[in-house]
């Protein structure tokens, strides 16, 4: 089945509007895109920002009569969007389209994260089995794949590890396959936690060597190896909490943070530990240090 899109070039204060009247019209979804590649970084607690050139499209099924879809457009919101364009859209197996962007990743020498659909392309590297879920984290992006590079350069035998922030688990996961001894993974958001347990079941993990919890609930455990990879905000309010949670010669990796925020998120954690040069990829900041024994 093919379905027809309209796509509507407007601005936010018109958006809520134009989103009304395509459902009206007989669209069956209606999304919100960027029009103009503008990142929105890190919105404050309940608010939801929306681009400055926003992107809204309908999708109608393909009998569909356009023509009075832009004729009802033009009568009752003429003025609220200034280019309009209508596509068909071939239907695909959308599953498919999906998966086939995944594909094993390596990490550093030892690592690779790879999709349970694909081979695995090497049997005696270390490989997490991971497929996108909910919770983030698989690796694709930047501030995950540094802190996995950072993770698979350390010797991880034996150790406590803390995955402060740990959405789908993937580095506390990859701690454990690297030889760490234990992992407690701390996120704010439930889905994150089950995500973290799930993931761990089907890397045949050890119930016994991995615990989850909310920021609150955080037991008494100090971290030989503390990995954090949340935004600089969250980051820099929690510098002290994260240091209480070290070890003293500890080693901390901390991501989530934009080049032009790395003095800050340094300045922050400087207090506690000697702070190492950072690392930049696609411009995202992995820093790491080592906790002082004493301060
Ligand atoms: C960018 S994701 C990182 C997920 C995963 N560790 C990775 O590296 O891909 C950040 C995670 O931190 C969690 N988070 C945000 N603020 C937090 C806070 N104050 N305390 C604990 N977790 C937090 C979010 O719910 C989210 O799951």
């Amino acid at each position: 089945m093919s379905w027809i899109q309209i796509k509507l070039d407007t601005t936010p204060d018109r958006s809520s509007e134009l989103e009304d009247l395509l459902l009206e019209c007989g669209a069956c979804a209606v999304t919100l895109q960027d029009g103009s590649d503008q990142p929105l970084y890190e919105p404050d607690l309940g608010t939801t920002p929306l681009w400055d050139n926003l992107r809204l499209i309908g999708l109608f099924t393909a009998d569909a009569d356009m023509e009075e879809v832009i004729e009802q457009l033009n009568q009752s919101a003429a003025g609220s969007f200034s280019a309009h364009r209508v596509e068909i859209v071939e239907d695909k197996d959308w599953e498919r389209e999906w998966m086939e962007h995944f594909h094993p990743m390596q990490f550093g020498k030892r690592l690779w994260v790879c999709p349970s659909w694909k081979e695995v392309p090497d049997e005696n590297a270390v490989n997490l089995m991971l497929d996108p879920g909910l919770a983030f984290g698989t690796g694709t992006h930047p501030t995950t794949a540094l802190c996995l590079k950072w993770l698979d350069a350390q010797d991880m035998n034996g150790k406590q590890v803390i995955d402060y922030g740990c959405g789908s688990g993937i580095l506390g996961i990859a701690s454990l396959l690297l030889g760490a001894k234990h992992v407690l993974g701390v996120d704010t958001d439930p889905q994150a936690l089950e995500a973290t347990l799930d993931n761990a079941g089907r890397n045949n993990i050890d119930t016994s060597n991995i615990k989850i919890c909310y920021p609150r609930e955080t037991p008494e455990i100090l971290a030989d190896i503390m990995v954090a990879n949340i935004l600089a905000g969250p980051l820099i309010s929690l510098a002290e909490t994260i240091a209480n949670l070290t070890k003293p010669e500890g080693k901390l990796a901390l991501s989530g943070i934009l080049e032009e925020q790395t003095d800050d998120v340094t300045a922050a954690y400087t207090p506690w530990f000697d702070m190492e040069p950072a690392v930049v990829e696609d411009g995202w900041v992995r820093l790491s240090g080592i906790r002082k024994a004493s301060i």
